[in-house]
């Protein structure tokens, strides 16, 4: 239980100073998947020490291969992409679905068995999105529920390229398909409704890999070999969101974050703040890795209502959470839709925010596929709050406290260490 006082009741504090956002988790696991592929060493800069991507790291290590993690440098010594071997032991990829997902697609390839385990979250997490079209592939999968639900076991071999129309815009079920493509008979092609983060595709490219993208459809060719390279991982903008909404709805507020990633596929929430009035400035833009960065510069700004929806959505899915937080600071009403992809993630967030952000006394209403808030300049009321075991729901949870007259007391925040270990005491040292 964490206890976050707001002495300085009715929004007297505000938030200066520089933040230094750690790595981005999505771009984490990449490198340490592919750099395991790959041949020869691949040095991995900046990368997140946080517990989704060191359980990349545990299940790599078990297939084999040699990965050394030195402070936010790792290294990993690739042998190539038929160099991994059976695991003795189960595959436990805790709460992260994207090494879940991606491994999937990985060990479809590979002649021999494995079986995949994660937390009491991830068991709830529909897998069947990655099984059925690994299984049209040629992999041999079972798992609870018709491979729906881990655990799943997985016997990879042979696998022929096919054609895939996702029915979901999702970057880890394209990831798993195209990473199992590359393993595959000819040429395997994924498209999906909208676009998701490109992050497999620049970073294969960065590989020495080929692959075709031609709008929301992507191609691989398998047989392909994967060349290691030294990878700089960008700041997380899923996790300095946190902080670009905190220092818009915080009077007085003004937060430079440095070398922040402002891939075209991740940066919805610079543009719908953008929408609602956010003071937000772009500095110092560069490509590093084929990846653009640039150091982001927030000052509070008097915010107004939304509308979020359609193809913005996959481009701020995980913004959804504190972006209904910024909302309800806004002038006027904000509609969430097209989100029902949030009722899968690490929790069901619509579920989640509706209820906790209730508690605080914010007027939200949860729809099929999204939410409705009702923005508000009243401060929010102290109450007793729950992660439930979500690190972005405890995130938000975190900055909302410091709108909220009297305490707040947020259960279970230790699950924040899944993708910023140290966000409560970077977020302590902005206090002023
Ligand atoms: C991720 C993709 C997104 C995102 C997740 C990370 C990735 O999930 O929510 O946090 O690294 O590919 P979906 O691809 O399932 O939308």
């Amino acid at each position: 239980m964490s206890k976050m006082n707001n002495s300085h009741s009715n929004h007297k504090v505000s938030l200066v100073g520089e933040v230094t956002i750690p790595g981005d988790k999505s771009i984490s696991h990449r490198a340490i998947m592919f750099g395991s592929l790959a041949t020869g060493v691949t040095k991995v800069t900046n990368f997140l020490l946080g517990e989704d991507c060191l359980s990349t790291i545990d299940c790599f290590r078990k297939l084999g291969v040699h990965i050394d993690v030195q402070k936010d440098e790792v290294l990993v010594y690739g042998n190539g992409i038929e160099g991994l071997k059976e695991s003795e032991s189960v595959l436990d990829v805790g709460n992260s679905g994207t090494t879940a997902r991606l491994l999937m697609g990985i060990i479809s390839g590979l002649p021999f068995h494995s079986v995949i385990i994660g937390d009491e979250s991830i068991g709830k997490r529909p897998m069947k999105r990655v099984t059925k079209p690994l299984k049209m592939m040629g992999s041999q999968i079972d798992g609870r529920d018709d491979a729906t639900y881990t655990p799943i076991s997985i016997r990879g071999g042979q696998l022929k390229g096919i054609s895939y129309e996702s029915p979901v815009s999702s970057a880890q079920v394209k990831s798993s398909i195209l990473l199992a493509g590359l393993f595959a008979d000819g040429t395997t092609i994924v498209s999906e409704p909208e676009k998701s983060r490109d992050h497999t595709e620049r970073m294969l490219k960065a590989f020495g890999c080929e692959l075709d993208v031609s709008g929301n459809t992507v191609s691989i060719t398998g047989g392909q070999q994967l060349k290691a390279t030294n990878v700089t991982v960008p700041g997380d903008i899923s996790s300095a969101a946190f902080f670009l909404v905190a220092g818009s709805i915080i009077p007085n507020s003004e937060i430079l974050l440095k070398n922040v990633g402002v891939n075209p596929t991740r940066i919805g929430i610079l543009t719908v703040l953008d929408r609602m009035g956010a003071d937000i400035t772009l500095e110092n833009e560069k490509v590093v890795n084929g990846e653009p960065i640039a150091d982001l510069r927030v000052k509070s700004a008097k915010l107004k209502g939304t509308i979020i929806g359609g193809e913005e959505i996959p481009t701020c899915i995980d913004e959804l959470p504190i972006l209904a937080l910024a909302a309800s600071q806004a002038e006027g009403e904000t509609i969430i839709k097209d989100a029902e992809e949030l009722r899968v993630k690490e929790t069901d967030r619509i579920q989640t925010v509706v209820t906790e952000l209730t508690k605080l006394g914010v007027s939200i209403e949860a729809t099929k596929d999204g939410m409705i808030i009702q923005g508000s300049n009243k401060a929010l009321n102290g109450a007793n709050v729950a992660s439930h075991g979500d690190h972005r729901m405890g995130m938000m949870l975190s900055v909302a406290s410091l709108l909220a007259d009297g305490e707040t007391f947020i259960e279970n925040t230790e699950c924040i260490a899944v993708s910023f270990p140290n966000f409560k005491e970077q977020l302590q040292e902005l206090l002023k």
